[in-house]
C-alpha cells in the first residue's frame, strides 16, 4: 500500500471513502470496472460517469491530475478535453513516449457547479475531503502499475498522497519520495491554459516541459 497520512476522521467527514467499493482483485479490468458503482463521496451523483486512469500497463510515468474535466465526463477517458491536448503537447516536447505513460486523476468523477453565464457545466475544484475518500481508487492504481515516478499535475494530485498542506510552488520541478514511491510535482496544464497573456502562456508552458523533462529523467 502507498504510505500516506492517513485523512482524519474531520477531513473525510460524511463521506465513506472508496475502500467499501474496491473489488476482490486489484487488477486495472476489475478496478475500472468497479468504479463505475462507486458512492463513496458525493461526486458522483452530478457526473456522467467515472473517468479511471488509462494508458500503458506497465508505465514509467504515472500522470495524476485532478478531476475528469467536462470533455472527460462525457467520454469516459482522462485528458481528452483542452487541458489534456496541452499535456500531449507538453510531454510530446519532452520526448515522452505515451505508450510509457499512465493517465489519471486525483478523484474519479467530475465537479462542476452551473455557470452563471450560461455555459451550462463550469469546473470546480474537488475539496480535500473528496480527494481523501477517492484515494483508494489512486493507490490502488499505483500498486497494479507501478511507475517509476508519478507526475503530480497541480495541487490536487499532489494533496492525493501528501496531504492538504501540499503546494505545488515549494515542491515542483524536484524528484519527492514517500514511502518506495517517487513524485515529481509540477503545475496543472490548465494553469498554462489560464494565463492572461501569450508571454506568460509561453513561460508556463516551458515549466512544465521543463519540468517533464525532469521527471523522464528520474524515471530513465
Ligand atoms: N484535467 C484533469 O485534471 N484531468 C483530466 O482528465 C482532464 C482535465
Ligand atoms: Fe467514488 Fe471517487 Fe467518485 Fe467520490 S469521486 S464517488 S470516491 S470514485
Amino acid at each position: 500500500m502507498i504510505q500516506r497520512k492517513r485523512p482524519s476522521a474531520g477531513q473525510r467527514a460524511g463521506f465513506v471513502g472508496a475502500e467499501k467499493f474496491l473489488p476482490r482483485v486489484h487488477s486495472l479490468r476489475q478496478l475500472r470496472a468497479a468504479v463505475q458503482s462507486c458512492r463513496g463521496c458525493d461526486l458522483y451523483k452530478g457526473a456522467t460517469q467515472a473517468v479511471f486512469g488509462a494508458g500503458g500497463s506497465k508505465p514509467s510515468l504515472m500522470l495524476v491530475g485532478e478531476q475528469p474535466g467536462d470533455q472527460e465526463d462525457k467520454q469516459g477517458r482522462p485528458f481528452v478535453g483542452p487541458a489534456g491536448a496541452l499535456l500531449h503537447k507538453a510531454l510530446a516536447e519532452a520526448g515522452i513516449a505515451e505508450e510509457n505513460t499512465y493517465f489519471t486523476n486525483a478523484v474519479k468523477h467530475f465537479r462542476w457547479v452551473v455557470n452563471p453565464r450560461g455555459k451550462r457545466r463550469l469546473h470546480k475544484s474537488p475539496g480535500a475531503q473528496q480527494i481523501a475518500a477517492c484515494h483508494a481508487w489512486l493507490a490502488c492504481e499505483v500498486e497494479a502499475t507501478a511507475p517509476r515516478v508519478i507526475v503530480l499535475l497541480g495541487a490536487a494530485a499532489g494533496m492525493a498522497f501528501f496531504g492538504r498542506s501540499f503546494r505545488v510552488g515549494t515542491s515542483r520541478g524536484r524528484l519527492l519520495t514517500l514511502g518506495s514511491r517517487r513524485f515529481l510535482a509540477t503545475i496543472h496544464p490548465s494553469a498554462v491554459l489560464r494565463s492572461t497573456s501569450s508571454a506568460e502562456r509561453a513561460v508556463a508552458f516551458r515549466g512544465l516541459v521543463t519540468d517533464l523533462q525532469a521527471a523522464r529523467a528520474a524515471a530513465a
